[in-house]
């Protein structure tokens, strides 16, 4: 039989089953071409020009490596001509990225971490790009980028599609568009994304678990409890063993649960409470949420699902709780405690 590729099964979704719209189709295989390119770039390591800091700053005050701007940079190229988008916006701009006067405009809003995982560039560790996609508000002002911050400051419910590549051993491309969760593996031979597994499921319960145990003094008590009671493994009041694994890329942890269960934690903790937390709602957070929810998960800050946050900016933090279901529920239920 044929393979199926991301092309064909987008054009399943929209034909068969009108899950999607021929732009959003257009919009997804464009985003999956850029990230062919960043596996290319990324692949390349020190044979090419793309390892190292490139001395800069992004909006948040994080040192960018050359393959953060490269793979912003090949995102931008990639999605502003096609006419199927309205505006992008990255963690590495302060401000969208307006759709250029020559070219013409779309209904979707493009958010994107073009490369989740800095700093394990340099030491050859999977990294991967996060993005999500929302529909651009009727009547939205787009005349300024300031003025169109405003149109993606919508709820994760919202999203359309969601997705990430990760550039590890292979490079998988895992994508919802509200309909389950589909991984494409990439065939670098023929340059595609070749279907590899369909209806992704985490499972429920699980004996792994992701967090950076270097700021638990930070902590707050919700998940200084869940984390001892894990570590009193099968003696302990949860009754099994637990092992734990943190690559510190996002996109690697997570494409760990969605493959095999586990729950992540980058919980808010006392040094970076008035920033919200680390990692940045609108293009990791949410995205993430979808997939993971869109695979039987859960996704929750511990007092809230992240999904059902209404952004107030484009760059803002958030905790992060997500992964197997039973696990996200007992955390949220020790910060009701
Ligand atoms: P980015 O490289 O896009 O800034 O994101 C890094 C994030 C995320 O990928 C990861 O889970 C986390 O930061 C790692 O944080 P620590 O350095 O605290 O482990
Ligand atoms: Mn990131
Ligand atoms: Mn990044």
């Amino acid at each position: 039989m044929a393979q199926r590729t991301l092309a064909r099964y987008l054009t399943e979704e929209q034909r068969n089953k009108g899950a999607i719209t021929g732009d959003l189709k257009f919009l997804i295989e464009i985003v999956s071409r850029a990230c062919l390119a960043i596996s290319v770039a990324v692949g390349k390591g020190g044979l090419g020009e793309a390892l190292g800091e490139a001395g800069s700053d992004n909006v948040q005050g994080e040192a960018q490596k050359k393959l953060d701007v490269l793979s912003n940079d090949i995102l931008l190229d990639a999605n502003e001509w096609g006419g199927h988008l309205a505006a992008m916006a990255s963690e590495e701009m302060d401000l969208p990225h307006l759709v250029p006067h020559r070219f013409p405009k779309g209904e979707y809003l493009l958010t994107f971490d073009p490369l989740d995982g800095s700093s394990n560039i340099d030491v050859n560790v999977s990294i991967g790009t996060i993005f999500s996609v929302l529909k651009c508000p009727e009547g939205a002002d787009l005349s300024t980028p300031e003025a169109a911050e405003k149109a993606f400051l919508q709820a994760g419910t919202q999203q359309v599609a969601a997705g990430y590549a990760v550039y590890g051993p292979t490079t998988v491309l895992v994508l919802t568009v509200g309909d389950g969760v589909v991984a494409f593996t990439l065939d670098r031979e023929q340059g595609q994304f070749v279907l590899t597994q369909e209806g992704l499921q985490i499972p429920a319960e699980t004996k792994e678990f992701a967090i950076n145990m270097a700021n638990q003094r930070h902590w707050e008590a919700p998940v200084q409890r869940y984390v001892a009671e894990m570590q009193a493994g099968r003696d302990g009041p949860l009754g099994k063993d637990y092992n734990m694994r943190w690559v510190g890329s996002m996109v690697a942890d997570v494409h760990r649960i969605m493959t095999r269960g586990g729950i992540f934690l980058y919980p808010v903790d006392a040094k970076m409470k008035d920033k919200g937390g680390k990692l940045r709602l609108m293009y990791e957070a949410n995205p993430m949420a979808m997939l993971v929810e869109q695979a039987g998960g859960a996704a929750s800050t511990g007092r809230q699902r992240i999904l059902d946050i209404e952004p107030t900016h484009l760059h803002q933090r958030v905790a992060v709780i997500l992964g197997s279901k039973s696990e996200v529920e007992r955390i949220a239920a020790y910060h009701r405690a």
